[in-house]
């Protein structure tokens, strides 16, 4: 019997039991819009370039990975991300099979980047995750992955510079055991490092005045791992998911140079970050061929103001429920319900709510009811096309709920 095979961006894949790329996430891999010269995110992206290079000329090195599909041990277990870990549940991640998926995170790339030998580096893509569905989500969006390796002299040259910096620093580490082979002071001197790296960032893209701040937080590739946070439109922001990379996540080229090397790390999503600058207030506008959205970043130049979108009148939403029993069998996941209304009504639904849930105690089941705002960014829909998706997504709800697994 032969294995039943799916081709994505030009190769062949083997399915399995894992596989649950949809054909909507599948034709997102093609859309390359860090390539898309007036697109916000190849701006922001030219930005972050600039205001590197202009402080640190030379120094870092700007990469665009531009193919999602990784190796499943590249993207969790070279990360040292365990097993039980929940972005590892396929109702969380897209898996081609077994052993390939879409990277869910740029950190999935750290180490190949590292064995070329470079030191500082940033590194831009589009990265996967199943989520909700509302005007801040999208199963795909761009991530910017910083990483800067040091050995530990280069650090203590600069710890007159960082000395002042120590209160904030405490407040990163918090109550976490620092790794048992580094040496408490080149820890802080290389989170003080990061600190100057990524408020320098925040000033150039959010103003001289922007104010950051640092909290203790767990991701299983960094120890310490800190989350910075930036004060703007009187919120804070979560912006940055940072720390020092553990030893065991860098290359082993890197210690083979110096055993002791000391490395931060950071990671952005980029979306969320020019959302905020441009004032755009749907997601889904940076996927859209609207010359009404392209058009008005057209002009911006380069390092003057963030133009500030003018959101233009959206074209009129249609509402529909959707009510089914939970199956009996297994547990459900609201990702799967969102995974198949993205696959049949790829980028017409705008937000998917839990509108109502009963016990129904005449057959002891569980009854929900979600509600579809379906809205294009492009056209008017009509009533004829919503009917054909919603009777389309009946069936394929009903269908879904009486198999035996989740995809
Ligand atoms: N990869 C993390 C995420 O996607 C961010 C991160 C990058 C955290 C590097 C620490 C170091 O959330």
């Amino acid at each position: 019997k032969s294995i039943p095979t799916r081709t994505i961006c030009g190769h062949e894949y083997e399915m399995d039991s894992m596989t649950n790329i949809t054909p909507a996430i599948a034709s997102r891999l093609s859309h390359k819009l860090l390539s898309q010269p007036s697109s916000p995110l190849a701006l922001l992206w030219r930005r972050i370039q600039r205001h590197f290079d202009s402080r640190h000329p030379g120094v870092f090195d700007f990469l665009r990975h531009d193919d999602p599909i990784v190796p499943v041990q590249q993207n969790f277990d070279e990360l040292l991300i365990p097993a039980s870990h929940p972005s590892r549940s396929p109702n969380d991640s897209y898996y081609l099979n077994r052993k390939m998926m879409l990277r869910t995170h740029m950190t999935a790339h750290e180490r190949e980047v590292m064995a070329t030998g470079r030191k500082s580096f940033f590194l831009v893509g589009d990265v996967y995750r199943r989520d909700q569905i509302d005007c801040s989500h999208m199963p795909v969006f761009h991530q910017l992955e910083g990483v800067c390796i040091f050995s530990p002299d280069e650090l203590l040259s600069r710890e007159a510079e960082y000395s002042h910096l120590v209160g904030e620093i405490e407040k990163a580490i918090g109550s976490q055991v620092l790794q048992v082979e580094h040496d408490p002071k080149i820890v802080k001197l290389a989170l003080a490092d990061l600190y100057v790296t990524l408020h320098g960032l925040m000033k150039t893209l959010f103003g001289e005045n922007s104010r950051i701040r640092w909290q203790e937080t767990f991701f299983p590739f960094t120890r310490p791992s800190t989350e910075a946070e930036v004060f703007y439109d009187n919120r804070w922001l979560e912006v940055f998911g940072s720390g020092i990379l553990q030893r065991q996540v860098l290359h082993p080229s890197v210690l083979e140079r110096d055993p002791n090397a000391i490395a931060w790390a950071f990671g952005m999503g980029l979306e969320r970050v020019a959302m905020v600058l441009h004032g755009i207030n749907d997601i889904r506008l940076f996927w859209s061929q609207d010359d009404r959205f392209i058009s008005q970043f057209s002009s911006q130049k380069e390092d003057s103001e963030p133009i500030k979108f003018v959101p233009f009148s959206k074209y009129p939403p249609i509402c529909r429920d959707i009510s089914f029993y939970l199956p009996t069998t297994r547990d459900f996941q609201p990702n799967e319900l969102y995974e198949i209304i993205r696959d049949v009504a790829p980028d017409l639904v705008e937000a998917v709510t839990l509108a109502d849930e009963y016990h129904d105690t005449k057959i002891n089941r569980m009854s929900m009811c979600y509600r579809i705002v379906y809205r294009s960014m492009e056209k008017t829909l009509t009533d004829t096309l919503v009917n054909n998706l919603q009777s389309e997504l009946r069936a394929r709800v009903t269908r879904q709920l009486q198999q035996s697994h989740h995809m």
